[in-house]
C-alpha cells in the first residue's frame, strides 16, 4: 500500500486542492489529506470546520483519509508510513518556498520524498487567501470552491459583518 500525505492549511479547501488530490490518487493507493495546526496562522475557519469541509469535498473519492496533525511533517509522515508528501506547485513564485521546505524536510529525514504536482492551469492563480479576500468583498468565488464551501464562506462573511456592526454600535 503506497501512502502519500497531502498537508496544508486548507482555509478553506479549494478546487485547486481537490485537483491536486485527484492527481495524487492516480499515483498512490491512499492519500492522507491533513491539516497542519499552525499557531502562527489565524485561520478564518476553525479546524473542525475545515475538516468538515474537506470530508464533504472528498466523499465521492476512494482512498482518501482526512486528518490533522501537530508538530513536524517528517514525524507525521513517518508515523503514517507514507512514502511521499504531495505539494501543489502553481507558479514559479511557489517554487522557492517549496524547494526550501522539501530540502529542509529531507535534511530532517533523508528518506523523505516530496512530490510536486501541477494543477490544471485554470487553478494556477488560485489560493485560499485570494478566495477569502474575494468572498470578504462579496465577490463571486463559485468557480473556485465546491458549492458547500461557498455556502460556509457566505455564512462566515455574514457572521463577520454582523459582528463588526454590533461592535460599532
Ligand atoms: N491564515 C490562514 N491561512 C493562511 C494564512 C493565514 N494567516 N496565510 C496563508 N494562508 C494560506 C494561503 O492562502 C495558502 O493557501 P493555499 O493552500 O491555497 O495555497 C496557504 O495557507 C499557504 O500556506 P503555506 O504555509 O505556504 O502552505 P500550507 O499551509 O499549504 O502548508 C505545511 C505548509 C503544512 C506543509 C508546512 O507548514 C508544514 O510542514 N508544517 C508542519 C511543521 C513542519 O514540519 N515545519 C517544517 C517544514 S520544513
Amino acid at each position: 500500500m503506497r501512502i502519500a500525505i497531502y498537508p496544508g492549511t486548507f482555509d478553506p479547501i479549494t478546487n485547486g486542492h481537490l485537483d491536486i488530490l485527484e492527481r495524487a490518487l492516480r499515483l498512490f493507493d491512499k492519500v492522507v489529506i491533513t491539516i497542519a495546526r499552525n499557531s502562527a496562522k489565524n485561520p478564518l475557519f476553525s479546524e473542525k470546520e475545515r475538516l468538515e469541509m474537506i470530508r464533504r469535498s472528498v466523499r465521492t473519492l476512494k482512498g482518501v483519509e482526512v486528518d490533522s496533525f501537530d508538530g513536524l511533517l517528517v514525524e507525521y509522515a513517518r508515523k503514517k508510513k507514507a512514502v511521499a508528501v504531495v505539494r501543489g506547485l502553481r507558479a514559479i513564485s511557489d517554487f522557492e518556498y517549496e524547494l526550501q521546505m522539501a530540502l529542509m524536510n529531507r535534511k530532517l529525514d533523508e528518506d523523505f520524498v516530496t512530490v510536486f504536482l501541477m494543477p490544471n492551469e485554470k487553478y494556477t492563480y488560485l489560493n485560499s487567501s485570494i478566495v477569502r479576500e474575494i468572498a470578504r468583498h462579496d465577490g463571486d468565488v463559485k468557480d473556485f470552491v465546491p458549492p458547500h464551501v461557498l455556502e460556509k464562506l457566505t455564512e462566515k462573511m455574514h457572521e463577520g459583518k454582523a459582528r463588526s456592526k454590533g461592535t460599532k454600535r
